[in-house]
């Protein structure tokens, strides 16, 4: 095998493993990324994030021209091209990795297409598609992120079965699609297929899909799914997949879900589970929890001298925005500076139709810490810039903490929602009151207005609508 002597390693090339990589290159150090997809970009970027919203844009599109019939505007039904889609959707991951590619090369990066796996806390042994190299480190960044869960059911080489990177592979547009597990990933999948002409059925096993985030937040999503879809099945287990010639028998048990259902696909979209096995971490001492997630302190190390890890592969929230922050704290870090990863909170955001975003404490959270708060909750059938622009399926949540008045927690549902969170991020990381946000002018008329609205009415001061006494 091999010895190569390197300086500073990326195990791993998804958004966190590239930020880590191009930060510590900034700061001066020989940096070498190990990555075993055909591109950098990870997940995120190849088979996840990037593709979806490039989906999800169409379909926001096509709702869009469909609404627009109300208003005396009439567009002919759209005829889909699946092999153009596809072509497009491709172009855009292209265009990013491309552009990825040409950074770590103005960087002096080098990437090294190949599987790595840990022979000691200070050699990593990467195969390639030609050769076995042994690379000694200085220090290492592991950013090996995640991958999809999947069940205990159904015949593992049906096609039909897939998981988030089969849906986005865009091979068919299947004629019923059932969805199992109505976290993010289902429920962004739903919206895109929903639009380019598939049933959608979801299948649950909570009382309430994206569990995550507070009810009423949730409502205007479901306001409309639920006369879009085939059936939202909560409260349910799926026991059994059959697979027949020309569908896919799911047997369900919940008390209002009917006990079969027959699809031409299932999404499996139930968690996503830590890449830290199968990587060596045995030879190094670096230690895991139950669920494999790597434990790190905020400093990103493991404990172990020379070893960080970012991003997925230390668990939860498994987004690519935690994932890159943490990054940047793990490369300053093996620079020698002082840096930390301390955010008071990660912003969680559902690309669906409204999108579904939150930050912060959900209500929900806040009674069960028996956390005292004032709210102000402004729906957006209120807001002259949604009205005008067929978006009031929306609500603009903002929770205050009682005793300091600062932003504990906020929810945006609506169109755009994602964007507007923005505000919502910086006001509460930055110590923002009520009144900072509602004494703070917004354009009018905008949707961003809706948050300072929402800071009125949590303060008893708002004039658009009724102050609750
Ligand atoms: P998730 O954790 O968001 O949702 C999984 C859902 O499946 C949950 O509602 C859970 O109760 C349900 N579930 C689990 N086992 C089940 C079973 N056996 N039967 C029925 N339901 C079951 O996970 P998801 O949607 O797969 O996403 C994975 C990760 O990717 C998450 O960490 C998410 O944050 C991240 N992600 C984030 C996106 C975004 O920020 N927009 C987009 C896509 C993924």
């Amino acid at each position: 095998m091999k010895r190569l002597e390197k300086d500073l390693v990326v195990l791993g090339g998804g958004p966190g493993g590239y930020t880590a990589a191009f930060r510590a290159a900034d700061l001066g150090r020989n940096v070498t990324i190990v990555n075993n997809f055909p591109d950098l970009g990870g997940v995120c970027l190849n088979v996840g994030c990037i593709p979806s919203k490039t989906l999800l844009h169409l379909a926001s599109v096509m709702d869009e021209a469909t609404e627009l019939g109300s208003a005396g505007v009439h567009f002919e039904p759209p005829k889909l091209d699946i092999e153009e889609i596809r072509k497009h959707k491709e172009g855009v991951v292209a265009k990013l990795t491309g552009g990825l590619a040409g950074m770590a090369k103005s960087r002096k990066v080098e990437v090294l297409k190949g599987y790595g796996s840990f022979e000691s806390a200070s050699e990593l042994k990467v195969t390639t598609d030609e050769e076995e190299l042994l690379l000694t480190f200085k220090d290492i960044i592991i950013a090996t992120g995640s991958k999809a869960a999947k069940i205990p059911l159904g015949d593992s080489n049906d096609k039909r079965i897939w998981d988030s990177t089969d849906a986005l592979a865009l091979r068919t547009i299947p004629q019923h699609l059932a969805i199992i597990g109505g976290g993010v990933i289902g429920l962004e999948m739903a919206s895109a297929y929903h639009a380019l002409g598939s049933k959608i059925t979801i299948i649950e096993m909570l009382d309430e899909i994206i569990p995550a985030a507070d009810t009423d937040l949730k409502q205007p999503l479901l306001k409309r799914i639920k006369k879009e879809y085939e059936g939202i099945y909560t409260s349910t287990k799926l026991v059994d997949i059959k697979s027949n010639p020309d569908s896919l028998t799911l047997t369900l048990e919940g008390e209002k879900a009917p006990k079969e259902i027959n699809c031409d696909a299932l999404l499996v979209s139930v968690g996503r589970r830590a890449n830290s096995k199968d990587i060596g971490l045995e030879n190094t001492g670096v230690k895991t929890n139950e669920r494999g997630w790597i434990l790190v302190d905020d400093t990103m190390s493991t404990g172990v001298k020379g070893i960080y890890a970012i991003g997925d592969v230390t668990g939860d929230p498994m987004l690519a925005h935690r994932a890159t922050h943490m990054g940047r704290v793990a490369s300053e870090v093996a620079c020698g500076m002082k840096s930390a990863f301390l955010p008071l909170s990660i912003p969680a955001v559902a690309y669906t139709h409204p999108e579904v975003a939150w930050i912060g404490l959900t209500e929900a959270e806040a009674k069960k810490k028996g956390i005292e708060y004032t709210k102000g909750a402004f729906p957006w059938q209120a807001s002259g810039r949604a009205i005008s622009e067929f978006a009031t399926q929306g609500l603009s949540k903002a929770l205050f903490d009682k005793t300091t008045k600062r932003l504990i927690g906020a929810g945006i549902t609506g169109k755009h929602a994602g964007e507007l969170l923005g505000e919502a991020v910086l006001a509460l990381e930055m110590g923002a009151t009520d009144e900072d946000i509602a004494l703070t002018i917004h354009a009018h008329p905008t949707l961003s207005e809706t948050l300072a609205v929402a800071s009125e009415l949590s303060l008893g001061v708002a004039t658009d609508m009724l102050n609750k006494k």
